[in-house]
């Protein structure tokens, strides 16, 4: 019956669609109105074709609508929709359609998640070449909001990434199985992120290449002896490091301080394999080590601080 019911509605909204006053449907149950915030809308609802001349009647959240018949229109003002409901003769359940609202232009005036610009809202980062990102973003603390739908594509093929979303709601990882990390990437991966907040609907949107978005885990200190030391590459990168080799900063600074502290002495070498490295100090000292891949200039991993 539900099949019934959302094939009728994607017909009707697919013909709708042209225009962008027209709802749209973003998945199934789930319209979109895009209005100005002022402005007030008339949404026609379905319940279904097969309900064609029942008695059916409609609620919103619960509460009775005047209105019955299988077809009705809705006014949804300013950012009040609904989820509503139609429900045969006798009260039970036919169908539902939560209906969403996005301001036109809403991108200056965001509201659900955290951030200053579009750059800033989702954060997205990639332990190595495999194709597997991770990507994260801060709700609002004014608002209680809930992602609605995921999209992650290539941009060339419109090839589908996978993404799952964490249980707090605030990140997603994502795989993109046909990444090769031996070839150069060709082309952006597109990541549209949609979230709501009652009925309001806001649209977050990415584009970013692994290469971009590379940024290693932190890098191993073992000691060997004395103050000599194996600096090991990260388990997670990518192999083999004659391919995929990494730039380490190395610093040695005074006790007490941290690796953020200018220290003289800076090595900035790239290896192509897990590296023994001593330190010339009898004082107390700190050891700061992070990584970086040199070939695009990644973002550095986390220091690492042996003391
Ligand atoms: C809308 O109503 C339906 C039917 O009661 C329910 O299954 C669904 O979870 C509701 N959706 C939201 C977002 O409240
Ligand atoms: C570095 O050392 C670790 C631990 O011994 C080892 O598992 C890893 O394969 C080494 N990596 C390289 C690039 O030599």
């Amino acid at each position: 019956m539900n099949l019934v019911l959302l094939s009728v509605l994607l017909i009707a909204l697919q013909q709708a669609q042209g225009s962008s006053s027209q709802p749209w449907l973003l998945k199934p149950n789930v319209l979109v109105v895009e209005k100005e915030m002022q402005s007030t809308v008339e949404v026609p609802l379905i319940c279904g074709e097969s309900f064609e001349g029942a008695e059916i009647s409609w609620r919103n959240e619960g509460e009775e609508l005047g209105q019955r018949g299988n077809r009705i229109t809705v006014t949804v003002e300013e950012m009040m929709a609904g989820n509503y409901t139609c429900h045969d003769s006798a009260g039970a359940l036919l169908g539902h359609q939560l209906v969403l609202v996005q301001v036109q232009g809403g991108q200056r005036q965001r509201k659900i998640l955290k951030g200053s610009d579009n750059a800033d809202y989702i954060k997205c980062s990639s332990k190595n070449y495999g194709g597997i990102f991770r990507c994260s973003w801060q709700w609002s603390n004014e608002r209680k909001g809930s992602v609605v739908l995921i999209s992650a594509t290539r941009s060339s093929d419109g090839r589908d990434i996978t993404c799952t979303l964490d249980s707090d709601e605030a990140g997603i990882t994502c795989t993109d199985q046909f990444q090769c990390a031996y070839s150069e990437e060709q082309d952006h991966i597109e990541l549209e992120v949609y979230v709501r907040s009652l009925y309001r609907l806001e649209k977050y949107f990415s584009s970013f290449s692994i290469s971009e978005i590379v940024k290693p885990d932190s890098v191993h200190i073992a000691k060997l002896q004395g103050s000599t030391f194996e600096l090991q590459y990260p388990e997670t990168w990518s192999v083999p490091a004659s391919f995929f080799p990494l730039r380490f900063h190395i610093k040695v600074v005074p006790h007490k301080k941290d690796c953020d502290y200018e220290a003289q002495s800076r090595t900035q070498v790239i290896f192509t394999q897990n590296q023994t490295f001593s330190v010339n100090n009898r004082r107390e000292f700190l050891l700061c080590v992070r990584a970086q891949d040199p070939l695009c200039n990644s973002a550095w991993s986390e220091w690492s601080k042996y003391e």
